[in-house]
């Protein structure tokens, strides 16, 4: 397959036309960034890269990073976590309070942000550094020490986050919560705030492609049943209440944030990143979409 010629087809398509969506600006910093970004990486499990654009420039992977910390305390706490946070689609948007009620604070999944918060606070409760304890998750699975948090972007997202407060304390109410809801908040919107590439993220993903471990290594990371579960959480909630459009257009696992960034996997073959701020009216980056349609159209390879 040649990936290249691929992946410039789909640049072509796009690339200069008129964009639909808005860029996110309930974080002030993310409406600074210029709508005209537009770039993807796609990684092999055979090691090989192939990109367009602006694809090696870092951006925001807001909730893409959901993934890692889930990844992490799935790694650290094993099948206790799925006492305090569930698998189902919850069918509402990632930012949603409402089902929380009925649910007696068991987040849905842990993509939707409850989800998230909830799976903050357990790496919160398991290390004593958990920002250090996740940067070098991210630079032992990318041999890649130069990735990092923007404190900048964390502290706009924190002078914001009134709905983000609201729901960890909404969570820590019901008893799903263990620590300091400011310390909870504090690592989850740092999280959001790491600034990675297309190259970066693809890299990082192809994990979830290869079985858990880097491409060239025997080490383990996560378990084959780790994996499995991962890519089936992404499959089924990593677009909210758009998964079944991601699944119905696309047809991969894959994990969407409101910076415009979006990550797909294609078990035992790639993991691929693409990036286009505007986003759609679900939070999703409608370009983002677009291009892994095409992607996975002009291949053949979605996972159905
Ligand atoms: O908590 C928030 O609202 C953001 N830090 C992350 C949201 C996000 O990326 C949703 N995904 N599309």
């Amino acid at each position: 397959m040649d990936y290249q010629k691929i992946l410039n087809q789909v640049s072509q398509e796009f690339a200069g036309k008129p964009r639909s969506g808005k860029v996110a600006s309930y974080i002030p910093e993310l409406a600074k960034v210029s709508s005209q970004k537009y770039g993807m990486h796609l990684h092999d499990v055979n090691d090989n890269n192939y990109c367009f654009g602006d694809s090696n420039e870092r951006f925001s992977i807001q909730s893409i990073s959901k993934v890692f910390t889930l990844a992490l305390a799935m790694k650290v706490v094993g099948d206790q976590l799925w006492n305090r946070v569930g698998v189902e689609p919850s069918g509402d948007p990632f930012n949603s309070l409402s089902q929380l009620e009925n649910d007696s604070g068991i987040p849905r999944n842990p993509f939707i942000n409850a989800g998230a918060l909830v799976v903050a606070d357990v790496l919160v409760s398991y290390f004593s550094n958990p920002k250090a304890a996740l940067l070098t998750f991210l630079h032992e699975i990318t041999g890649n020490t130069s990735i990092d948090y923007d404190p900048v972007v964390a502290a706009s997202e924190k002078s914001e986050g009134y709905r983000n407060f609201a729901m960890v304390n909404y969570l820590k109410s019901f008893g799903n919560i263990e620590n300091n809801v400011e310390e909870v908040l504090d690592f989850y919107f740092h999280q959001c705030s790491l600034s990675m590439s297309c190259r970066e993220l693809a890299n990082a993903f192809i994990i979830f492609a290869n079985n858990g471990r880097v491409i060239g290594s025997e080490r383990e990371f996560l378990t084959g049943r780790q994996v499995k579960r991962i890519n089936a959480l992404m499959q089924t909630c990593g677009f909210y209440d758009e998964a079944g459009e991601f699944s119905f257009e696309v047809g991969l696992p894959g994990k969407s944030g409101v910076g415009g960034g979006i990550v797909a996997v294609h078990p035992d073959r790639f993991a691929v990143a693409v990036w286009s701020p505007p986003l759609n009216p679900k939070g999703n980056s409608a370009l983002g979409m677009a291009s892994l349609e095409r992607l996975t159209t002009l291949t053949g390879f979605s996972i159905f």
